[in-house]
């Protein structure tokens, strides 16, 4: 019963969701002016809260997650709003499971902590310019049995980034759920 949780704990979550769609991540929404305009990755996407406002705003979205029972629920939303999507059944625990996923305008990363080698990898897979939008519960949010220590991004998962990009923002917030962080980064130009 975690946060990162295994394939079988998301499947069975997803299966058990109601047939609506969660609101998108409020920090996405009140900073979407900071996305380049194109295409977008969304890591972790589970059944596409994100992916959706993403498809409504007119970027091409590719959505990646280890849970089928989410994607299927993510093309199913699309389909019902008639937006293609590229979905893609990856699991981020395997070494080098990013290595053939190609380069976008942008990649999201809400809810889901990357570690620090993936998050250096980043920069091959953003183009000049691109924006890298991490969010998720920050080093101050409280810990239990659903969200454990190392599910919270610390500040130094972030250390190495400045060599490839410019944090252009970085928020702090506290609501109902918890004590986030978000990142907002360009990448510079190689
Ligand atoms: C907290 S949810 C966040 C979903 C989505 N990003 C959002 O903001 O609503 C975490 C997601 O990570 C996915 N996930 C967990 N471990 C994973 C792994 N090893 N590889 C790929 N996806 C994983 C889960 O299936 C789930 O969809």
């Amino acid at each position: 019963m975690e946060y990162m949780g295994s394939k079988e704990y998301w499947n069975e979550k997803f299966l058990n969701r109601s047939d609506k769609l969660l609101s998108p991540e409020k920090s996405i929404i009140e900073n979407i002016k900071y996305f380049k305009e194109g295409s977008v990755l969304d890591i972790a996407c589970g059944d596409g809260r994100n992916t959706l406002f993403f498809l409504e705003k007119g970027f091409r979205v590719t959505g990646i997650d280890f849970s089928s029972k989410a994607l299927e629920r993510l093309e199913m939303f699309a389909r019902r709003n008639n937006y293609l999507v590229n979905t893609k059944q990856i699991d981020l625990s395997t070494s080098n499971s990013l290595k053939d996923i190609g380069i976008f305008d942008n990649i999201v990363i809400n809810h889901y902590r990357l570690n620090k080698e993936q998050l250096a990898d980043m920069k091959n897979h953003i183009t000049d310019d691109g924006i890298l939008f991490i969010c998720g519960f920050g080093y101050k949010h409280k810990v239990d049995s659903k969200i454990r220590k190392e599910d919270l991004i610390q500040p130094t998962d972030l250390d190495d980034m400045d060599k490839s990009f410019d944090l252009i923002k970085y928020i702090e917030n506290e609501d109902d759920r918890g004590y986030f962080v978000t990142y907002i980064f360009r990448k510079k130009k190689s």
